[in-house]
């Protein structure tokens, strides 16, 4: 068995929250190849997106395994270190927990892994995210999985005919329940389609009983509770051969979707799919971007990246989300572009409301007409 581990963490941006450094991606780099030369992994590459690093690697090893998740933690460290010492921003920022313990879970880091047999040709795409939250993904998750005018395979290919099992999270509940597509999928909306706190975890084909995809679906302000920036999740999908194909698991993207993040974590903003050289939000901190890296594994070896998003085909998802974050700019600081209430109770509100909490009077003095004499 091969795992397939995205772990992502931002250590800090250059400039502002826009980017990383050069320097922290080459020594990144580094440690993933003496990983590889130790033999810990099979095969390794460093990425980002936005403020984002993402370690991309091949292992035995399995999902949540300490020699991974360490290995990681510790390369965080790294980067953060030459954060600090070129002062840029938020050094450190995703690193919550003073110590590494076991495996990553809570700690701040996120990642998203997948445990499989390798197939005899083994496309995968590792999508990333900047400036958005892991709820992100439940809208192309299913579109990709349970839509037919998306996913032509859904009607085309009889492998795919039985469905996908999506696998949700209830991330303030810490609870978790699975879905039958196409048999449960108007229930399975219900609760995705409130990706605040729904969040697809992954999907596993029927027929081949396979997994297909996996997201990270830790949320940072419910961990710091507290506002400590956004999540910027990441997911695989595997790809063809009675799984959707390549253009189809792209397909969702052509749509710039409103996802929350963008500026202060607290905006409806649409995601923009872009290729590596434009992941790099400015304009109000977004709007949200995200990246496809395509690669075929082949004995564990990461034969790629491509740039999948670097094509024309997305130029009008690109030229729609600019159009549509000037219309939402224009709202300022009013809903629907600021997040409703319940979703900034992790950040400002909460204070505010402490603040003010002396300063509300009732509305109305005890005027009501008792009921007998009306
Ligand atoms: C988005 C994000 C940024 C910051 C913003 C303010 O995920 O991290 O939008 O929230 O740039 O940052 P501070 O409060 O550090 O000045
Ligand atoms: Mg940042
Ligand atoms: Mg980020």
């Amino acid at each position: 068995m091969t795992t397939l581990s995205i772990i992502k963490a931002d250590t800090g941006g250059f400039v502002g929250h826009s980017e990383v450094h050069p320097d922290m991606l080459s020594a990144a780099g580094d440690a993933v190849r003496d990983a590889v030369t130790r033999g810990l992994l099979i095969d390794g590459q460093v990425s980002r997106c936005g403020d984002d690093i993402s370690l991309i690697m091949t292992h035995e090893h399995g999902a949540d395994a300490e020699a991974v998740h360490s290995f990681a933690w510790n390369t965080f460290l790294r980067t953060t270190e030459i954060a600090k010492k070129l002062g840029l921003y938020g050094a450190g920022q995703d690193l919550l927990s003073d110590a590494f313990s076991g495996n990553l879970r809570g700690m701040g880091p996120g990642y998203a892994e997948l445990e499989f047999t390798e197939r005899p040709s083994e496309p995968v795409l590792c999508f990333l995210a900047d400036k958005t939250e892991p709820g992100a993904w439940n809208l192309p998750l299913y579109k990709m999985f349970a839509d037919p005018f998306n996913t032509a395979g859904l009607v085309i290919d009889s492998k795919m005919h039985a469905g996908f099992r999506f696998e949700v999270y209830d991330l303030y509940q810490d609870k978790r329940i699975v879905f039958d597509t196409p048999r449960e999928i108007y229930d399975l909306l219900m609760f995705i389609g409130a990706p605040a706190r729904y969040v697809v975890h992954s999907v596993q084909s029927v027929t081949l009983d396979i997994p297909a995809a996996a997201t990270s679906t830790q949320r940072l302000s419910l961990m710091a509770d507290k506002y400590v920036g956004k999540d910027d999740p990441v997911m695989i999908v595997r790809c063809q051969s009675g799984l959707p194909a390549v253009g189809e698991v792209l397909e969702p993207f052509a749509f710039p979707y409103s996802v929350a993040g963008c500026m202060r974590g607290s905006h409806h903003a649409p995601i923009m799919p872009v290729g590596l050289a434009q992941a790099t939000p400015a304009r109000f901190d977004g709007p949200p971007r995200v990246v496809a890296l395509g690669f075929q594994i082949t004995d564990g070896k990461l034969i790629g990246p491509r740039d999948m998003f670097a094509d024309p085909s997305f130029d009008r998802a690109r030229t729609m989300a600019n159009e549509v974050m000037d219309y939402l700019r224009r709202h300022g600081p009013f809903e629907p572009h600021r997040l409703a209430l319940e979703d900034l109770e992790y950040t400002t509100m909460r204070e505010l409301e402490q603040r003010l909490a002396d300063r509300w009077q009732p509305m109305h003095t005890e005027t009501r007409v008792p009921a007998q004499t009306r």
